[in-house]
């Protein structure tokens, strides 16, 4: 299995070392905190060795995130550590592509022209790696295929080391959750939806036998909800976050109680549900893609939801309720044995560290 984008970092810093019996840090950016995750590997079982976040401030400038990374690192005490990062699936392009087993002669040939037709930029700014996935009993390969910018690339590079860690490997969201759906939820089921929704970003995946299928970025994400509610109100951005937080989805309306329609129950819950909804349509387009495109007519048998926002309450019924499959939230803390990990940082549920976790897990 390649890595994405692992080449380009080991051609730039990295310089090919090996890293075994050295310290491997999962670090995920994230624009509200960053996420730094380290794992040891017990009789084939991850457990948290350090699980750390720092809160980004509420702006979005440059210098608040590179600042933000640089208190990880003392904090984390890990400086040194080789890093497996990602980039925000806003700023990664991902496709999968089926050819014919005997285009693997010219694979390479072919996926330099296959980035050119999913990029508005010019060719010489365009990053890429790919993997090759061969299907059973079939002359038919898949290609995932992830583009980025060089500058995006080159920025994470420059925070990584300007906070003293070292740039070992970045790869796209799907690969990080991808991983900690394999290593350490391993559900039941063999052909799954699961979706990060982060605040700046969301991120959807299909799973099926184990292999990635599709990896795409969502339109609605934490800030949505947070602005809907903001505009309802009249609110601060920061207030209507801790509404979504502390209030939800109140199980009296989605049962269908009668509610005053002036009370603020009411009126989050509205808010809310406007911005779920599109998600649901969102969700529902993508899967419709999914079965053309892998000419499929089955459906999937689960929706995973993680990041942050999965906590807003009692969101697991309500996306049960629209879309008719089942839901289950992943806190990737209940896999990881991350008890004795909690002391000073207490964390609570982990559900923003998923992606963090499933990078960590590329280290062992
Ligand atoms: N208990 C909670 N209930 C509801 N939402 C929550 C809760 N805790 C955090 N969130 C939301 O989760 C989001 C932060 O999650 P996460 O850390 O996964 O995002 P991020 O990685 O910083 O964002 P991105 O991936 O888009 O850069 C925010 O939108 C926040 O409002
Ligand atoms: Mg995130």
């Amino acid at each position: 299995m390649n890595n994405m984008f692992e080449n380009f970092v080991k051609m730039k810093t990295w310089l090919g070392k090996d890293v075994t019996g050295k310290a491997v840090i999962g670090l995920d950016a994230g624009t509200k905190s960053i996420k730094m995750v380290q794992l040891e590997k017990k009789r084939d079982i991850f457990e948290i060795k350090k699980i750390i976040s720092e809160i980004r401030s509420n702006t979005d400038l440059e210098v608040t995130r590179s600042e933000a990374m640089k208190r990880l690192a003392s904090k984390s005490k890990l400086k040194g550590a080789s890093t497996v990062s990602t980039l925000s699936s806003r700023d990664v392009i991902e496709k999968f592509i089926k050819l014919h087993s005997s285009s693997l002669r010219r694979i390479n040939d072919l996926m330099k022209w296959e980035v050119r037709k999913h990029i508005t930029f010019p060719a010489d700014e365009a990053v890429y790696d790919y993997n090759v996935h061969k299907m059973e009993n079939s002359d038919e390969i898949w290609v995932h295929l992830a583009i980025t910018r060089r500058e995006i690339i080159e920025n994470q590079i420059m925070l990584i080391m300007e906070a003293g860690f070292k740039p070992w490997v970045i790869e796209p969201q799907s690969r990080a959750i991808q991983r900690l759906f394999l290593n350490s939820v391993q559900p039941e089921e063999e052909f799954f939806v699961a979706v990060n929704i982060g605040s700046s970003s969301s991120t959807l995946i299909v799973m099926n036998k184990g292999e990635l299928r599709m990896a795409r970025e969502m339109d609605i994400k934490g800030d949505d909800i947070d602005n809907s509610i903001k505009n309802m109100f009249q609110f601060t951005k920061e207030d209507g976050e801790v509404a979504k937080r502390e209030v939800g989805f109140s199980m009296a309306i989605m049962n269908g109680a009668e509610v005053d329609p002036d009370s603020d129950e009411y009126i989050i819950y509205s808010a809310i549900e406007s911005q779920i909804d599109s998600l649901v349509s969102e969700i529902r387009q993508s899967l419709q893609f999914y079965l053309v495109q892998y000419e499929k007519d089955d459906s999937p048998e689960k929706l995973y939801i993680t990041g942050g926002n999965a906590q807003i309450p009692n969101l697991v019924p309500f996306l049960e309720k629209k879309l008719g499959i089942s839901v289950g939230i992943i806190d990737p803390l209940k896999y990881l044995n991350a008890n004795k990990t909690r002391g000073e940082d207490e964390i609570g549920s982990g559900e923003e560290f998923s992606v963090a976790c499933g990078l960590a897990m590329k280290g062992k």
